[in-house]
């Protein structure tokens, strides 16, 4: 190594180091807020409407984005083969929505589209409560599936469903047989105990889809994965009270899902980094990032599709390694 390149690579370092306490700093003033002032910093979030859909997705600009998430939700059943040949995956369905964020826009598609009921679980209170903030994206959503945009084909809707926090609450609607999500699983700290849960609600022969997003969420200062360079401890230190990712890498959900009964039938890859790129911050990542495949680091977010035991197709359940890429053009671009 040369000396100018020692010295590029030490300024990157220092570079990354400030980086480093900058992002500590901020996910400990956030936490800390989280941890002593609950409901001040939901009811914060809530009247904010930040959404966790990303900027712009308000009001008739949010249209196609859940009209998009619900579609997203048709075509990767259809992929995995538990979609019935005609007819829509939530008709005739009870269904759960794990993390919807501040609307209920997709368990009123699914209602829409024939599900008996849709309920959602949030670990955070952040449903808006606000009528014209939610009709102004539930109405014209309405219009764009071809069903009726008005404020009584809402309420019709959506007028026994809710937004529950505790297993406890679900046991009343349940049990479910499909379960989506969409960009939560890696907001989730435990997921084993999210599954056990799951696998309680649901019935045994239950379709479960999650879309999960294996992205820094913002942290990162020059590669993806730079959020992998603090230790499991600081990290999850840090992030105690709040949503941060949970940095678990794909293979770790499918490992999960199956010790609580979730059989993967289809799973792929929505982005990825390449090998090489991979390859290049892998020595410096934390444990036990540091300690894993390049093919298990290069993936940035996965589509999964798993069943219960009593599913027709349980005995067809694979063991992925590596992901083949999701059905991009058949997809929303979001
Ligand atoms: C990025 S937002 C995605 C919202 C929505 N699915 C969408 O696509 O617009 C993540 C959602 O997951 C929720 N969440 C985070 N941790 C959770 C947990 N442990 N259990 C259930 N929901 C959780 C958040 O409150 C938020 O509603």
């Amino acid at each position: 190594m040369t000396r100018a390149s020692r010295s590029g690579g030490t300024k990157v370092g220092a570079l990354k180091r400030t980086w480093m306490g900058g992002t500590a700093g901020y996910l400990l003033a956030r936490n800390l807020a989280f941890k002593h002032a609950p409901a001040a910093a939901n009811a914060l979030m809530r009247l904010t409407n930040i959404s966790g859909r990303g900027r712009g997705r308000d009001g008739s600009e949010a249209v196609p984005y859940f009209r998009g998430v619900a579609e997203d939700y048709e075509v990767i059943a259809r992929a995995a083969g538990v979609a019935e040949s005609r007819g829509s995956i939530f008709a005739g369905k009870r269904v759960l929505e794990v993390g919807p964020g501040n609307t209920q826009a997709i368990a009123m598609v699914a209602r829409a589209r024939g599900a008996l009921h849709a309920s959602g679980w949030d670990a955070f209170d952040v449903v808006s409560r606000d009528r014209a903030y939610l009709n102004a994206i539930y109405e014209p959503l309405l219009d764009a599936i071809g069903d009726e945009g008005s404020p009584a084909r809402v309420i019709e809707l959506l007028g026994e469903c809710r937004v529950h926090a505790t297993r406890a609450q679900l046991e009343k609607q349940a049990p479910f047989d499909l379960v989506i999500s969409r960009a939560v699983l890696e907001h989730v700290r435990d997921l084993e105990t999210l599954h056990r849960d799951l696998a309680a609600l649901t019935t045994d022969d239950a379709v479960v889809i999650h879309k999960v997003d294996l992205r820094s969420h913002g942290h990162q200062l020059t590669h993806d994965l730079d959020f992998l360079l603090f230790s499991d401890r600081a990290w999850n230190g840090l992030t105690t009270h709040i949503g941060e990712p949970n940095r678990a890498r794909f293979p770790r959900y499918f490992e999960i899902g199956e010790r609580h009964g979730f059989r993967t039938l289809y799973a792929a890859s929505t982005r990825v980094i390449s090998r090489s790129e991979a390859e290049r911050i892998r020595p410096r990542l934390a444990l036990p990032y540091r300690d894993m495949s390049p093919d298990v680091l290069s993936v940035l977010g996965f589509w999964v599709v798993q069943v219960k035991p009593g599913h027709p197709l349980a005995s067809r359940a694979i063991h992925p390694e590596s992901l083949q890429p999701a059905p991009h053009d058949a997809l929303a671009p979001f």
